[in-house]
């Protein structure tokens, strides 16, 4: 399982995230089958890359589709690869929501690629609609991404599944496992557009939408997914841990 915490822009002290860090890490040294990832803003990320030798390994937000021009205020794919961060959230709902159209997320995976740097790209629909166009929706996200990948590319990929009316709720209103079971069976069936069917099977697909600790063991359960994307309960110290412990 791949858990990956994603602290948006609720930690606003060095402080606080020292103790996430600290925190994730003791709970990845104790539990076994857990891969750790955490997203920090990223004026702080560079506090914990900097001859990081843990389990624990990093990831921006976004990242920017510039490459080293006059771009005031851009944070670029190789900036992020120097600090040592070895994944970035791309395509996130809230990114989304401010403008950002399926080509812009698809060029800044390619940036991602090119700097070594696995691509976290965020999928979902706003609501699901009697007519099911929401799974048409879904099935476009991803071919905006997968298209214009070499089929290396696309292996090194990591979907999170994030339905955009499960965001930042409590764990009631998250997805429901047979729901999840059911997406993640036909976000690999889209995948076989751009690659074989066993490969499909290997592509690492997690969830993120109000998991806590109350959910994450049965939303893990049998529903094809390899892992969450965690908002809100990411930037809580006793909360992630107790997540990790569930799913370990
Ligand atoms: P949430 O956010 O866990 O607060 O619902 C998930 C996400 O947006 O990554």
């Amino acid at each position: 399982m791949i858990i990956i915490g994603n602290w948006k822009a609720y930690v606003e002290s060095e402080k606080k995230a020292k103790q996430l860090v600290a925190s994730a890490k003791r709970a990845a040294a104790s539990y076994t089958g857990v891969d750790v990832v955490l997203a920090p803003p990223v004026p702080y990320i560079g506090l914990f890359t900097t001859g990081n030798k843990s389990r624990v390994v990093f990831a921006s937000q976004d990242l920017s589709e510039t490459t080293g021009h006059a771009e005031t205020g851009e944070i670029s794919a190789a900036l992020l690869a120097d600090l040592g961060v070895q994944y970035s959230i791309l395509g996130h709902s809230e990114r989304r929501a401010r403008g950002e159209s399926d080509a812009l997320v698809s060029e800044k995976v390619r940036r991602a690629l090119a700097q070594g740097i696995t691509p976290i790209v965020c999928i979902g629909e706003r609501e699901r609609d009697p007519e099911a166009g929401y799974l048409y929706f879904v099935r476009e996200q991803i071919r905006s991404v997968m298209e214009p990948l070499s089929p290396k590319e696309r292996a090194q990929i990591v979907l999170a599944y994030e339905p955009i009316w499960a965001i930042g709720k409590t764990a009631l209103e998250a997805v429901s496992p047979t729901d999840l079971t059911e997406m993640v069976m036909y976000i690999r069936k889209a995948l076989g557009d751009f690659m074989p069917r066993k490969a499909t099977n290997s592509m690492r697909i997690v969830y993120g939408g109000s998991v806590d600790a109350t959910n994450a063991k049965v939303l893990a359960t049998g529903t094809g997914i390899q892992g969450f994307l965690i908002g809100h309960a990411s930037a809580e110290v006793k909360e992630f841990s107790a997540i990790i412990r569930a799913v370990s």
